[in-house]
C-alpha cells in the first residue's frame, strides 16, 4: 500500500484500480490545478504522483518528496516535467502516447478546415447581421484538394494528420532531419512549398520557438500555420507581427504560451487567428483512455514492475 497524490480527478473508473490495490489516494478536487506550493506540500510523502501537464515538476519538489518512486503524466508531451532530475533521483516517469493520436489528428484538420474555409468570420458575420444575403464572393477560402502541407514532427500525431490530408487530396511534405529514420525535406524547402504548416513536434530545447520571425518569413504569404504541439514552439510575438503585416495569411493554436493567455494578450488582436483552448486530446474516450494509462504506469511504478509507457 502506497501513498499517491493524484493532481485532478480522473475520468473513467481507471481510479478503482487503484483503490482496489490498497493504495492511499489523495485526489485534488479543485477544477484549478493545485498551486506550485500545493503541488509541493501534498506530493512531499507520496511514493506515486499522477499529475497533469499543467503540473510543473521539477527538481525543488522531487526534493521534497523523497519517497517518490513514480510520477504518471496524463499526457504524452512531458515537457513539464524535469527529466533529467528524474533520472537522477531514479524515479520513474511515464506518459500516455497512442490514444490520443487520432483525437488530436481530427481536432488538427478541424482547425485546418475552419481557418482555409473562414468559419469564425462566417458564424460572426451570421450573429452580427452582417450577412445580408448569398454572394458570388463572400468569405471565399481555400480548397484544401491540391494543396500541399508540410508536417513538422512525423511522430504518431503527424503521421495521422498525414493519412488525413491525403484523403481529402492534398500534397504531404515532411521535414526531416538528415539523421532521422526519412530524411525528408529540409525546413526552408518545406516552407517555400507548404500551402498549410502543421505542427507536430514535442517541446524540446530544439523546438522552443522553432516557428519565429525568420521561419515564418520563409512561408508563402498566402500559408496557413497550424499547431497542436505546445505553445512554446511558436515566438507569438513574432506570429502576431507576420499576421498583422501579411506575411503569412492566418493561424490557428490549439496551445498558446502562456496558457490560457490573458485576455489583452497581443496574439489576440492579431488578425485571422484562431485560438482553442488546448483541445486536442479533448474527446470522453481519449481522456478516459489517457487516465486508464496513467493509472496502469503508476501501479507498475509503485509495485517495482517496468512501466508499460516509460518516458526516456
Ligand atoms: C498531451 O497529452 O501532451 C496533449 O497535449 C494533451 O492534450
Amino acid at each position: 500500500m502506497a501513498r499517491c497524490f493524484i493532481t485532478r480527478t480522473l475520468p473513467g473508473a481507471s481510479i478503482d484500480r487503484l483503490t482496489a490495490a490498497g493504495h492511499q489516494l489523495d485526489i485534488w478536487p479543485e477544477r484549478m490545478p493545485p498551486t506550485p506550493a500545493e503541488l509541493v506540500s501534498r506530493t512531499a510523502e507520496a511514493e506515486g504522483l499522477l499529475c497533469m501537464l499543467t503540473d510543473e515538476i521539477d527538481a525543488g519538489l522531487l526534493d521534497s518528496a523523497p519517497d517518490l518512486k513514480v510520477v504518471s503524466n496524463m499526457a504524452v508531451g512531458c515537457d513539464n516535467i524535469d527529466l533529467i532530475a528524474c533520472r537522477e533521483r531514479g524515479i520513474d516517469v511515464g506518459n500516455t502516447p497512442g490514444v490520443l493520436t487520432d483525437a488530436t489528428a481530427d481536432l488538427t484538420l478541424s482547425l485546418m478546415l475552419a481557418l482555409a474555409r473562414r468559419l469564425p468570420e462566417g458564424m460572426s458575420s451570421v450573429r452580427s447581421g452582417e450577412w445580408k444575403t448569398w454572394s458570388p464572393d463572400f468569405l471565399l477560402g481555400m480548397e484544401l484538394r491540391d494543396r500541399t502541407l508540410g508536417i513538422i514532427g512525423t511522430g504518431r500525431i503527424g503521421s495521422a494528420v498525414s493519412a488525413r490530408a491525403i484523403a481529402f487530396g492534398m500534397e504531404v511534405v515532411e521535414s526531416g532531419r538528415p539523421d532521422g529514420p526519412t530524411p525528408g525535406l529540409p525546413l526552408a524547402e518545406l516552407l517555400a512549398q507548404a500551402d498549410i504548416v502543421s505542427l507536430h513536434c514535442p517541446l524540446t530545447e530544439e523546438t522552443r520557438w522553432l516557428v519565429d520571425a525568420e521561419f515564418l518569413s520563409k512561408m508563402q504569404s498566402h500559408a496557413l500555420l497550424i499547431n497542436t504541439s505546445r505553445g512554446q514552439v511558436v515566438d507569438q510575438i513574432a506570429l502576431a507581427t507576420a499576421l498583422s503585416s501579411g506575411t503569412i495569411a492566418g493561424a490557428a493554436l490549439d496551445v498558446t504560451d502562456p496558457e490560457p493567455l490573458p485576455s489583452d494578450d497581443p496574439i489576440l488582436m492579431a488578425p485571422n487567428l484562431i485560438v482553442t483552448p488546448h483541445l486536442g486530446s479533448a474527446t470522453n474516450r481519449t481522456r478516459e483512455a489517457m487516465a486508464s494509462i496513467a493509472v496502469d504506469n503508476l501501479l507498475a511504478g509503485l509495485e517495482g514492475r517496468p512501466l508499460p509507457h516509460p518516458v526516456t
